[in-house]
């Protein structure tokens, strides 16, 4: 049984597989290999785009899913977090997590009987990255020719596209303000990938450095959930690492901008940026729906029971 718990649960060639099934999602999406299938949804931070895809995306499988909200369940509080993946799994097929610490995501997978898949953690956010790249294939980006840049924090929406970079050999640079650099474990699994499927790091704290050449051009919120105490310290810190016409002329005159969203108009993106033609931010979050979908469909060994209309 398999988890998607970060970037590297998934080989290469199961990435390009998740891809092409995407596709396919994508054009045939009313199935039915997920009839009398459920998923449970633990939420411990708040969702528009995480929950409603999951959500819509069981229905339009043919299965059903169920919303445990925050304060809910008391996830690790009211029970520990053993106990409530060993009482879902009888219950449940499959479950997703959106959690605080990273460590409950790898707890939750550790006890449970059926896949977890994580829906955002502190750490990484492994559904996003995924959906990301299928849009910038869609585009018409060629992942042996590609350098995405990152201009922003080096926490998990930047850890997980890194760590997805690497897979596919792509180039990555991230611009990021001092003491905001990744993680030392994803820098060091990224060089690793990245020494046997190709494609570079650079991570700098300059953005003009990093958008220099690049094929799209990504960033996330300053301030990430849980964070909010720290908020007037990061806004002060990261104004110079704001995507704005000026920086993207560094980049590719057909580079996309890319967004995970919510975005905050005015602070990491301006909005005349963020609603310019390069920007592809909704085909990001439609593409989420397709993209989990073809995940939750691989997970569970579903992916050959999809129905191809002629
Ligand atoms: N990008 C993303 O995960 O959005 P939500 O926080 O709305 O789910
Ligand atoms: N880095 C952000 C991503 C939101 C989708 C956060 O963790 O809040």
């Amino acid at each position: 049984m398999k988890d998607l718990i970060h970037i590297p649960d998934f080989t290469p060639d199961e990435i390009r597989n998740i891809m092409r099934l995407s596709h396919t999602i994508k054009k045939n999406p009313f199935q039915t290999a997920l009839k009398n299938h459920t998923m449970a949804m633990i939420f411990e931070k708040p969702s528009l785009r995480t929950r409603a895809t999951f959500e819509i995306g069981m229905v339009q499988l043919g299965g059903y899913s169920i919303y445990l909200q925050p304060g809910d369940i008391k996830l690790g509080q009211r029970e520990t977090v053993a106990d409530v993946a060993r009482n879902l799994d009888r219950w449940v097929d499959i479950i997703m997590a959106r959690t605080f610490p990273h460590d409950t995501i790898v707890e939750l997978a550790h006890w449970s009987k059926v896949p977890v898949i994580n829906a955002l953690s502190d750490w990484e956010h492994p559904c996003q990255a995924l959906a990301d790249f299928f849009t910038a294939i869609e585009h018409g980006k060629d992942m042996k020719n590609f350098k995405m840049a990152f201009i922003g924090d080096g926490n998990n929406v930047c850890h997980s596209l890194m760590l997805l970079s690497a897979q596919f050999g792509a180039d990555f640079a991230l611009a990021c303000p001092p003491g905001y650099e990744p993680e030392k474990k994803i820098i060091e699994q990224t060089q690793t990938l990245m020494s046997k499927n190709g494609g570079t790091l650079t991570v700098t704290h300059h953005p003009d450095e990093a958008v220099e050449n690049a094929d799209a051009v990504y960033t996330d919120v300053w301030v990430s959930m849980g964070q909010e105490n720290e908020s007037i310290d990061r806004k002060k810190l990261f104004q110079p690492y704001k995507i704005n016409t000026q920086l993207l002329k560094n980049a590719k005159p057909d580079a996309l901008v890319m967004h995970c969203l919510p975005a905050h108009r005015g602070e990491e993106i301006t909005n005349e940026v963020i609603e310019s033609k390069q920007s592809v931010v909704f085909d990001q979050a439609e593409n989420r729906l397709h993209v989990q979908k073809a995940i939750i469909l691989t997970l569970l060994h579903k992916d050959t029971q999809i129905h191809v209309s002629k």
